[in-house]
Formats: structure tokens, C-alpha cells, sequence
């Protein structure tokens, strides 16, 4: 998840590019570069880091002129680099991306093939040399981004500028964000309206499939074919500030939302649905160490943990391979035993939690394999790995994880499905049902979304006063319970407890009264009938039972006090369903008490203390 920005119009360009950059840092702050056109020649100025590198390096060599483009990167194909950094450039034309170009690595080898000078490990530098190539033929830029782009698979929101036109910025967008700033004598283009709001109010919305000519005079969209298109011009009404939560009145509730594209974009150009399995390349994992390794064990902290909890059912049950689930904080107070037929799986939503870098650093030195399971490219724990899969869910700004943590679990099974398959314990059919459902799964997420804020919302106006919470759980549903515990603890201050809803019998059953909510999970998977006894347990004993069951389950209905419902599901896809609920009560209870969603007390986003 980058940011891109581009300017054309009567102004110096380079302020309001670094302006509409510094909007937009919460979509990833790598590097960040501008390429500003001078009326003769484009001028290229990047830097690695923060936006005041780039800042910094513009001081010694000012950008003139008044068209450009700008780009704050989030690496997601090749390391944090200067020479990875946007804007990329091939011949008169420069380029910025915000996406994943699935087929990249086809059309480079087919660029270099031709001849081309890819100097870069990224995939935006091969749309570049796709256009330049198209201008070579003659083309005129807006025809030859047309052309380019017909050869191009996946996401994408593009600005690309051209030597000889001065004066014009072509964009293009394909399920990646793009927003346009229509302004007087002025155009503007952003990856979200944050960075065009300073500006002008008035905003096109681009759709996927669509493409914009912008200069001085004005904006022209048409589709990819070149079919012009009328769009609608919005009046913008909220603040920068709520601008950059996309209305949202907090990160976090943005990001519980944004869990949909976080999937989709984590689960991109790496589900193969065609064979039921997931593509090689991505994973990290040689076919010869997924057979060859006896072990898996992974290590994390807090919500990582959690989701390390959910992919020790996913391993076990579809690659059949011992799975160990370990507290970093807790791994390095004994003498754990680690050897080369161990595969390690550092889980780390910043890549930098002391706690897990320094017990992944003490298993790799007892000879294990170690791969890193982070979502920030260049991270501690990415760069102590052997390999890397990086989860795809942008900078996350909510201490409170919530989109990074389903983007793990999504990680999780698809490693899970992948070494089964290696490993032959992974049915054809059971694999294509699993792939078929997470290409799936970000619109089911999409429906528990809508289909539950309301309604939770109520039950946190209902519960907001509770002193002591318990959440239930079995199988893939207890670290979900886990989770829905530690989201509610951290962000609203209520004590609250998640436990293996058949351990309830032995002891913590004696903390029910009619004053704890329990909040029992029972999806319809292989464990419900055991949770729903666990749930008439509680109830018998005077809880106030909030039950999260699949819907269309009467017997749910009739037994919980609330019922929240959601679609069925495969077994091993309903951890990404349940959790929902369970982050917008923790959220919208907080709220409702008035506590810093985003920013809780004793808290910090990255841990690296011990
Ligand atoms: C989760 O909401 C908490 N902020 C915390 O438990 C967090 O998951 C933990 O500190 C691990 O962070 P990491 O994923 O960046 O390693």
C-alpha cells in the first residue's frame, strides 16, 4: 500500500507533491521520490526513509517546474532501496504505482529478452519500460499507457509523465485507490483524498477499468478501451484530519474495514486457483524443505501469537507436520529444543518486537530454518530470515492490530496449503476448496462488516459498563477468543479473559454470575455441538451469554441473550469471520468510553523493549 500524488497546472508542482506525500505517510513510508517535468526535461530526485529524506535531498537539489508525480512507497517486490524507490524511468518516461503487478516476472523476462535495462528488483519499472516501448512505436502517451496496460495483470493506480508532453499527467487505476482534484487552471491526482483536500474539494472517485488524461484545462476519463466516461464530481466536506481515517473517526476502525482489501492484496498473484494450490514462487519455501522439514514451530507475541495459535490447526491438520506454538517472550527462559529439521516462523506484524527477533535469532543459531512472517518489507526479522512472506496489509497506524493480524492468518493457511501439498497429505479436492474460499473470503468478509457493525455496536452500548468479560472458544475458535480478549483488554481497559471453552469446567467456570458477559463462539464447524454445551453451562449459571454462531442456527438463538450471526463457511475460514465482530465490539465499546482508540495507555505499536 503506497501513496502516489501528480500535479499539473500553473504552480511550482514539487511543494504540493511533497505535500500530498507528507498526507499520505500513513500509506507507507520506505522511500519516496518525484519525478517534476521542467518544460524540457523530467528531473528525478528519491530518497530511502521518511518523506524529510526526500525533503532533504530536494533542498540540494530543488525540483522546477509544473508537472509531477510523487510516491511514499510500502515495499511489497524488492527491498527498501533508492534504486527501488519510485518514480522509475525508462527512456523519456517516468512512472508511480500503488499496487502488485501480478505477472511481472513474465513480461520482465520478456523485456530483458528485448533488450531492455531493468535496473530495479520492483514490478512498477516494468510498467515503465511497457510504455516507453508503446512510445517508441510512435504511440502518444495516453495510447501507449492504453497499450501498456493491456498486457498488465493486477492491481494498479499509476501516474506516468512523458519527456516530450509536457503539461499532461496520464493515470490509471485498477483496484488499487485513485482520487482526482479538479482545480482552477489545475489538476490534481492522489491515492486517497487526503492528498488533494488542501486544494480543491471537488473530487472524481476513479473506477477500475478507468484512465485520466489530466493537464491545466481540465480532466478527461475514459476506460481502458477508450470509451470516454462522464464521472461524477463529489463536494468533499470533512476535515484533512478525518480525511486520512477516509472519514473513519479512528485508524483502527479504518483498518478493521480495510481487512477485505488487506486479504485480497495479501492473497494476490499468490493463489493458483487454477490447480488448487498456491504459487511456488511466492511462499519462500523450496519444495525440498517443505518434505524434508519434521517440525514447524512458530514464534510470536500478543495478537501474533494468536495467530500463530490458529496456523498450528491449520499446519497440523493439512500438512500433517508437529506444529509448536511459542510466547517469544517466554522461548528464551529455557533451553529450547531447536534443530536443522525445525522449519521457524517468526510472526510480526512490525518485524521489529524484540521479544521475536531475539528468540528467532537463537533458533536459527541452533540450526533451524527460519522464515518471517512480517508485514514490513526490510524489518529486523525479515532481514535475520532465510526467507521471507510478507502479509500485504499496508502500514498499519492502530496500536490495536487488527488487518495485519487476519493478513497473517490468510499467510498462514495459504503456507499450510502449500507445504501440504509438497508433502502429499493435502487432497486435490480439499486444497481447490481451500484456495476457492479465500479467493472468496474477502467478500464474505465484507458481508460480516455490514451485516454486523450495527448490531454490535448496540451491544456495546448494552456491555460498555461490564468490570469482567470471558470469551469462549474451541479449535481455530479459542485463539479467536483469545484475540477478541486482548483487543477488548488493551483498547478499553475492561479485564477480559479468553479461554479453551472445554478448560471452563475445570475452575474459571466458578467466575460466571449475572454480571460477566460471556461471549461464546459457535460457528457451525466440527466443534459446535461440544461449544454449545459449554454456552448451556454458562447460561445455567447465570451468564449473560452473547453468542457469535452461524447464521440460521435456532438453537443459538434460543440459548444466548444476543446473537451475533455469521455466514457459514469452510472450517478453516471462519477465524477471519468470527474475529470481526469481536474487533468492533472491542472497538465501539472503547469508543463509547472514551478512551485513545489509537494511541491506548502504557501501550506502544512496536515493542523493542524486552
Ligand atoms: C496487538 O493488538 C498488540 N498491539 C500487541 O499484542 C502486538 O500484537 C504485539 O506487540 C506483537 O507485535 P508484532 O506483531 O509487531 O510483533
Amino acid at each position: 500500500m503506497c501513496g502516489i500524488v501528480g500535479y499539473v497546472g500553473n504552480r511550482e508542482c514539487a511543494p504540493i507533491l511533497v505535500d500530498g506525500l507528507r498526507r499520505l505517510e500513513y500509506r507507507g513510508y520506505d522511500s519516496a521520490g518525484l519525478a517534476v517535468h521542467d518544460g524540457q526535461r523530467i528531473h528525478v530526485v528519491r530518497a530511502v526513509g521518511k518523506l524529510r529524506m526526500l525533503e532533504e535531498a530536494l533542498v540540494g537539489s530543488p525540483l522546477l517546474g509544473t508537472t509531477g508525480i510523487g510516491h511514499t512507497r510500502w515495499a511489497t517486490h524488492g527491498r527498501v532501496s533508492e534504486t527501488n524507490a519510485h518514480p522509475h524511468v525508462a527512456g523519456e518516461i517516468a512512472v508511480i504505482h500503488n499496487g502488485i503487478i501480478e505477472n511481472h516476472l513474465p513480461l520482465r523476462a520478456r523485456l530483458v529478452k528485448a533488450g531492455a535495462k531493468i535496473v530495479s528488483d520492483t514490478d512498477t519499472e516494468i510498467i515503465a519500460h511497457l510504455v516507453d516501448a508503446q512510445c517508441r512505436q510512435g504511440h502518444s502517451l495516453e495510447a501507449a499507457v492504453r497499450l501498456a496496460l493491456k498486457e498488465v495483470e493486477g492491481a494498479y493506480a499509476i501516474a506516468v509523465i512523458r519527456q516530450s508532453e509536457p503539461q499532461k499527467v496520464v493515470v490509471a487505476k485498477n483496484a488499487s485507490p485513485l482520487v482526482l482534484g479538479l482545480g482552477e487552471g489545475e489538476s490534481f491526482c492522489g491515492s486517497d483524498i487526503p492528498a488533494v483536500l488542501p486544494y480543491t474539494r471537488r473530487v472524481i472517485i476513479m473506477e477500475d477499468g478507468q484512465m485520466a488524461v489530466l493537464t491545466s484545462d481540465g480532466i478527461r476519463v475514459t476506460t481502458l478501451d477508450g470509451t470516454p466516461v462522464e464521472p461524477a464530481v463529489k463536494t468533499i466536506d470533512w476535515s484533512p484530519a478525518m480525511a486520512e481515517k477516509s472519514g473513519f473517526k479512528h485508524f483502527m476502525l479504518k483498518e478493521i474495514h480495510e481487512q477485505p482489501r488487506a486479504i485480497e492484496d495479501t492473497l494476490r498473484g499468490r493463489l493458483d486457483r487454477e490447480n488448487g494450490d498456491i504459487v511456488p514462487e511466492e511462499i519462500g519455501l523450496s519444495p525440498e524443505l517443505a518434505t524434508s522439514i519434521e517440525r514447524v514451530v512458530l514464534l510470536a507475541c500478543g495478537t501474533s501469537h494468536h495467530a500463530a495459535m490458529v496456523g498450528r490447526y491449520y499446519i497440523e491438520s493439512l500438512a500433517r507436520l508437529p506444529t509448536v506454538v511459542e510466547l517469544a517472550s517466554e522461548f528464551r527462559n529455557r533451553e529450547a529444543v531447536i534443530g536443522p529439521n525445525d522449519l521457524v516462523i517468526a510472526i510480526s506484524q512490525s518485524g521489529e518486537t524484540l521479544d521475536t527477533l531475539m528468540a528467532a535469532k537463537i533458533a536459527k543459531q541452533r540450526g533451524a530454518k527460519l522464515l518471517a512472517l512480517v508485514n514490513v518489507m526490510g524489518s529486523a526479522i525479515a532481514r535475520a530470515a532465510d526467507a521471507e512472506l510478507y502479509t500485504r496489509a499496508g502500514p498499519e497506524i492502530g496500536v490495536a492490530s487488527t488487518k495485519c493480524f487476519t493478513a497473517q492468518i490468510a499467510g498462514l493457511l495459504m503456507l499450510a496449503i502449500y507445504l501440504g501439498k509438497r508433502r502429499g497429505t493435502l487432497g486435490k479436492e480439499r486444497a481447490e476448496a481451500l484456495v476457492e474460499g479465500l479467493a472468496h473470503l474477502p467478500q464474505q468478509m465484507r458481508d460480516v462488516l455490514t451485516g454486523t457493525r450495527q448490531l454490535v455496536l448496540s451491544l456495546a452500548r448494552r456491555y460498555m459498563d461490564a468490570r469482567d468479560v470471558l470469551f469462549l472458544g474451541r479449535g481455530t475458535s479459542y485463539p479467536i477468543a483469545l484475540e477478541g480478549a486482548l483487543k477488548l483488554k488493551e483498547i478499553s481497559y475492561i479485564h477480559a479473559e479468553g479461554y479453551a471453552a472445554g478448560e471452563m469446567k475445570h475452575g474459571p467456570i466458578a467466575l460466571i454470575d449475572p454480571n460477566v458477559p460471556v461471549v461464546v463462539l459457535v460457528p457451525r464447524d466440527e466443534h459446535r455441538d461440544k461449544s454449545m454445551s459449554n454456552l448451556q453451562e454458562a447460561k445455567a449459571r447465570g451468564g449473560r451469554i452473547l453468542a457469535v454462531a452461524t447464521e440460521g442456527d435456532e438453537e443459538a438463538r434460543s440459548l444466548s441473550d444476543e446473537l451475533v450471526e455469521i455466514p457459514a463457511a469452510l472450517s478453516e475460514l471462519l477465524p477471519f469471520l468470527l474475529v470481526i465482530p469481536l474487533q468492533l465490539f472491542a472497538y465501539y465499546v472503547a469508543d463509547l468510553k472514551g478512551t485513545d482508540v489509537d494511541q491506548p495507555r502504557n501501550l506502544a505499536k512496536t515493542v523493542t523493549v524486552e
